[in-house]
């Protein structure tokens, strides 16, 4: 009897202790039913947010055996920046993303920052094997309680792999690898292997430089040299750095291309990441003398002019028969990324992106359009030849698409107007401008009309713009939309503005603005995208 009225006693209080478990989760995720309908309206159709919790840069990004992984800052327990993990997700198109378990957990040396991954196929490491080889991730440890005792080298570099293709990692005994010489801003390690030079080279952010290092074991790095004071713009810490050879197009010549994202500092405001091209002898990245040139006239030359395309890189290992420059950013700006207004989650990618790099009359510039793996998902096009446009004019509205998930190209002919305006509107006057506005020589997307700009006072302060460089009498433009997204490439991606935006109705058609007599829009082509 006595023992029954125990049991039920325990019973009782395991109850109770599971309920308030339960309750305590619940409290950071929150479940209720005002949720359900934010992540309705919020929640992209097909650009990658994370299930729940907070994400913001791309991580470690590799193809292996037909999978891109993509890793990603990630604070599982709240939706807003906090102890930073490695959230995963792996995908064999780019598009449709499937989220794996957290691949790399914060511990006693620190938070896991940003960094990169490579595919070590000839076991460089001893990791592995060459029949098994190694992935190989190298991140910054940064240590938030070294940081709060008002240390300055609270970020170092340090090592895991991984021998079942990135899907469970190993942090190595001898981290950290790369200790901090002093440096308060000195993290995001990105590696690469230097066919050219036969090594393997990593370039870090340190302060308001980026650091170049070298190594043939991926383990045990040496100082090659710093690029950069003094160079493009500066007045905050530099991030996330990229570097890599590409081709240039229609040419035979190689540059080496730098992305150094900066925050604060962009364009417009926050968050943004310029670039650089030049050479590199194995040792030191040396800038083109025209670009040199380039980077007087600007005030940066940016891979992206909108305010919500930060952090991003490329991918490791795409096989040379695919050759690509692939790239993904973070959708999101430091000014306002933790207040967004959507609730289990929060951020997204861009779409993924190939990277190219011209040369227009002795002037090098990087130029990015959607990667091709988008077109196989385009399940309708509505096509016009040709539209004459006298007065406001909507060229496609919801009875015929869905204005959430677009991929919509065109060419503006004979361009002659001061101003040519798009609108993505709906009937509660929530409304984005984008457009080309020739007589202040710049484009621009204009957010300040839709429901959601509250929460920062950031988000919506002005309109957003970026530099018209060159004369041209027609343009192409194409525009991808999501639910809470606009990424806009002119001039065959020259210029790319990427912006998020929070309606709390759907967008119900997309219409030009009278721009004057001569308004021709030639080869306009309304991709539906089914992306499940
Ligand atoms: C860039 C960044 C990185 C850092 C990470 C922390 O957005 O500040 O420099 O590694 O985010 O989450």
């Amino acid at each position: 009897m006595k023992n029954t009225l125990m049991k039920g006693i325990f019973k009782s209080i395991f109850f109770i202790l599971i309920m308030i478990i339960i309750n305590s989760c619940s409290s950071t995720i929150a479940t209720d039913e005002k949720t359900v309908s934010n992540e309705e309206l919020y929640r992209p159709n097909f650009h990658f947010t994370p299930k729940k919790g907070w994400m913001n840069d791309p991580n470690g990004m590799f193809f292996y055996k037909g999978l891109y992984h993509l890793y990603f800052q990630h604070y599982p327990n709240d939706n807003i920046w906090g102890p930073m993990h490695w959230g995963h997700a792996t995908s064999t198109n780019m598009i449709t993303w499937k989220e794996q378990k957290i691949a790399l957990y914060p511990d006693n040396l620190g938070y896991i920052f940003s960094g990169s991954a490579v595919v070590d196929v000839n076991n460089t490491s001893g990791f592995g094997s060459l029949k098994n080889p190694p992935i190989v991730a190298m991140f910054t440890y940064h240590d938030a309680v070294k940081e709060k005792a008002g240390a300055t080298d609270y970020q170092s570099q340090a090592i895991a792999y991984s021998l079942d293709e990135g899907m469970t990692w190993t942090k190595i005994k001898g981290n950290p690898v790369i200790k901090n010489p002093g440096i308060k801003d000195f993290r995001d390690p990105k590696m690469m292997w230097d066919a050219i030079h036969n090594q393997w080279i990593m370039i870090l952010a340190a302060d308001v430089e980026t650091k170049i290092y070298r190594s043939s074991n991926l383990i045990d790095w040496e100082l090659a040299s710093a690029f950069g004071k003094n160079l493009g713009v500066h007045g905050a810490p530099w991030e996330c750095p990229d570097f890599f050879p590409i081709k240039v197009e229609g040419a035979t010549d190689l540059k080496w291309v730098l992305l150094q994202s900066i925050n604060p500092g962009g364009p417009n405001g926050g968050s943004a990441t310029q670039y650089f091209v030049g050479d590199f002898d194995g040792k030191t990245f040396t800038l083109d003398d025209s670009f040199a040139q380039d980077l007087k006239n600007f005030e940066g030359l940016w891979v992206d002019y909108g305010k919500d395309n930060y952090a991003g890189v490329t991918w490791s290992n795409i096989p040379d028969a695919d050759g690509r420059k692939l790239f993904i950013g973070w959708m999101s700006n430091w000014e306002y990324a933790n207040k967004v207004p959507t609730k289990n989650w929060r951020s997204s990618t861009t779409i993924p992106r190939e990277l190219k790099l011209i040369n227009t009359d002795g002037h090098y510039r990087i130029v990015s359009l959607p990667v091709k793996e988008l077109d196989k998902y385009i399940s309708k096009t509505i096509k016009k030849d040709l539209l004459t446009i006298d007065k406001e004019t909507v060229i496609v509205d919801k009875s015929a698409v869905d204005i959430s998930r677009l991929d919509i190209r065109f060419t503006v002919n004979n361009l002659k107007e001061d101003k040519y305006d798009f609108i993505l509107s709906n009937k509660e006057n929530n409304a984005i401008h984008f457009g080309i506005n020739k007589k202040d020589k710049c484009f621009y997307i204009d957010r300040r009309n839709v429901s959601q700009t509250k929460f920062s006072d950031e988000f919506a302060k002005k309109i957003s713009t970026a530099p018209i460089t060159s004369d041209f009498n027609s343009i192409d433009v194409r525009v991808i939309i999501d639910k809470t997204s606009i990424e806009v490439f002119y001039d065959n991606g020259k210029t790319v503005m990427t912006e998020i935006y929070f309606s709390d109705k759907p967008m119900d058609s997309f219409s030009i603005a009278k721009a004057g007599s001569d308004f021709e829009l030639k080869n306009v082509f309304i991709n539906q995208l089914n992306i499940k």
